[in-house]
Parts: C-alpha cells; sequence; structure tokens
C-alpha cells in the first residue's frame, strides 16, 4: 500500500488515476480547484470503492501562495497520518488557454500551473518522499517535441501563440523531471514524466474560446479514455523496482526530445527557483 498525492484529481486523467490506485488499495490524498469539485470527485470515487482512502484538499495551484498553503496542510497530514513518508508525488493538474492570462502574481497561466506548480509542490514535499525514497511523476506529452524554451520571454509576453505556450509548459515538465533526477537520485527520488497520449478529456474546452476549443472539441473524439493512461501511473507507482527510463507511454520508456539536456535543465531549475523564492540546496 502506497502513500500517494495528486494535483488535477477532479476530473479526467486525474480522477481516473485516483480510482484506479484506490481500487488498487493505495491511499491518496487528491487536490483540486475548488471544494465543490474535490466534493463531487469524491462521491464519485467513494461509489466507485466504499472504504477507498481518499481524501481532498483544495487550491487554486495557479498561484504560488496557494501552492505554499495547501502543501503545509498536507505535510501536516502526511505526518500524522503516514509517519511523514510520501511514496508518489502526482503532478499532474494541467490547463490550456486560448489567449495571453496572467495570474495574481503575474505570471502566464499555462506555465504558472503545467510548470511552476510541480515545480513549487515538489520543493515542498521533498523531505516526505526523501523519507520514504518516492517516486515523482508529470503529465507532460509528446507535444514537448519539437519546441525549445523561449529562454528571453518565457511567458510569452510578446506574439503570444496559446499552443507553443501549452507546448513549452510540456518541454519544461520534461527538463525538470531530468534536473530533478540528477539532484535526487542520490538520496533515492525517482522522478519521471508521462506520456499520456491522446485522451478525451474536457482541458481544452475549459477557459478557452475560438479555435482552440473548436479543435480540441474535434480532436478530442480521437482520444482514448482517462483509464487507459491511468494504467501508466499505476505502473509506476506500484512497480517494486524503479521502472527504466524517465519518459514513459504504457509501460515503455520512449524517446524524448534531444532539447531536453542537462544545460537546458539547470538552466530552468535557475530560473524556476527565482520564481518561485525557494533553493532545493536548502531545505527546510
Ligand atoms: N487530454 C490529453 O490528451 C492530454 C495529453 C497530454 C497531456 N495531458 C496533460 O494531462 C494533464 C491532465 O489533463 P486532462 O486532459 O485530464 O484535463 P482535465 O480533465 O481538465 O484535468 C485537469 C485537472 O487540473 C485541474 N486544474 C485546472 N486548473 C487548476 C488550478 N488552477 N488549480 C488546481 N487544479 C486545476 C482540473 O480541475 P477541474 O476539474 O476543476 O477543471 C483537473 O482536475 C494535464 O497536465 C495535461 O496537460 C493531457
Amino acid at each position: 500500500m502506497k502513500n500517494i498525492v495528486i494535483t488535477g484529481a477532479t476530473s479526467g486523467i486525474g480522477l481516473a488515476v485516483c480510482e484506479t490506485l484506490l481500487v488498487a488499495g493505495h491511499r491518496v490524498i487528491g487536490i483540486g480547484r475548488s471544494a465543490e469539485s474535490c466534493d463531487k470527485a469524491k462521491i464519485y470515487l467513494l461509489s466507485k470503492k466504499n472504504n477507498a482512502d481518499i481524501t481532498y484538499f483544495n487550491a487554486d495551484l495557479m498561484q504560488m501562495a496557494e501552492v505554499r498553503k495547501v502543501s503545509s496542510k498536507i505535510i501536516e497530514y502526511i505526518d500524522s497520518n503516514w509517519d511523514g513518508m510520501l511514496d508518489v508525488l502526482i503532478n499532474n493538474a494541467g490547463c490550456v488557454r486560448s489567449r495571453y492570462c496572467t495570474t495574481k502574481e503575474g505570471y502566464e497561466q499555462q506555465f504558472a500551473l503545467n510548470h511552476l506548480a510541480p515545480f513549487l509542490m515538489t520543493y515542498s514535499l521533498i523531505d516526505s518522499l526523501i523519507k520514504a525514497k518516492g517516486r515523482v511523476i508529470v503529465t507532460s506529452s509528446e507535444s514537448h517535441k519539437n519546441m525549445s524554451m523561449r529562454w528571453d520571454d518565457l511567458m510569452f509576453t510578446r506574439f503570444y501563440k496559446p499552443l507553443m505556450a501549452y507546448k513549452q509548459s510540456k518541454l519544461a515538465n520534461m527538463l525538470f523531471i531530468l534536473g530533478l533526477n540528477d539532484r535526487f537520485s542520490k538520496k533515492g527520488i525517482r522522478a519521471y514524466c508521462v506520456d499520456p497520449g491522446l485522451v478525451n478529456t474536457e482541458i481544452g474546452l475549459k477557459q478557452t474560446f475560438g479555435i482552440v476549443s473548436l479543435v480540441w472539441s474535434l480532436r478530442k473524439k480521437k482520444g482514448v479514455t482517462p483509464d487507459v493512461p491511468a494504467k501508466t501511473y499505476h505502473f509506476i507507482t506500484s512497480s517494486e523496482t524503479h521502472p527504466e527510463g524517465m519518459y514513459i507511454h504504457g509501460e515503455e520508456k520512449k524517446e524524448y526530445s534531444s532539447y531536453v539536456n542537462r544545460e537546458n535543465a539547470d538552466r530552468l531549475w535557475r530560473i524556476s527557483e527565482n520564481l518561485c523564492g525557494v533553493e532545493f540546496g536548502r531545505l527546510r
């Protein structure tokens, strides 16, 4: 039985992952955007397994202040109920936008939710992960390929292209996971990106309009149901030994972009530390 935290646990891939992990007997903390969506998801999961060990916390993870607040509540919960040990952190929450939108803290929303939130959440929970020699998973995507970081304008303030900003955020996931393995594998942590494939969810229809929602409403019909990628998270979570590779689809490691190298990973790491106001080297 594993202790698991997952973000984006109220719909789509994240909700299906919760169901798969709970049915397999694991203990799960889910994070959702609102109290209502968390309540609804909990009722759904308990209808699938009436004694499921599921606890929800809600937070708008686009706001780094909220990531900090919810992670301290999670640490309290882990310390009181799980002996301070977190086996798996799944950073899965994500969004798509049609136009340039910023968070209260001034960051472009896709960059904030899809990259900075996983970075800061992992930083905040790293002690509990180290204690359990845990695994970290981020939901990335094939869309990280044929892409580079716009280093001089990471927030895409100029000539905003929604798809490019999304692709960059998924590339940032890959660079983060490479950087995390580099720094923490000696402490027993292993980190992975999952490529879920094309999945039929509502992601492209939430707070979007025009071409983005039109394209997604057509494209999603070709996607698999969320229970399909959920098996990958179950595989990474439950394998006795660390699965091989860093980028996983199904149960196989996959090739990733050559842009995902140490130099780029270190550069993004430093920038992310600055933006989040943390230093992984100086843990609590
Ligand atoms: N669908 C695909 O084909 C596909 C392919 C590759 C990668 N992905 C990635 O898979 C992940 C999950 O996406 P999905 O397709 O399953 O879409 P989804 O159903 O929209 O799931 C996204 C999750 O993130 C949550 N979320 C959104 N904004 C949030 C915020 N500000 N604070 C906290 N939580 C927030 C959503 O909450 P609500 O339930 O309240 O909306 C939901 O639980 C994303 O990282 C996405 O980039 C998806």
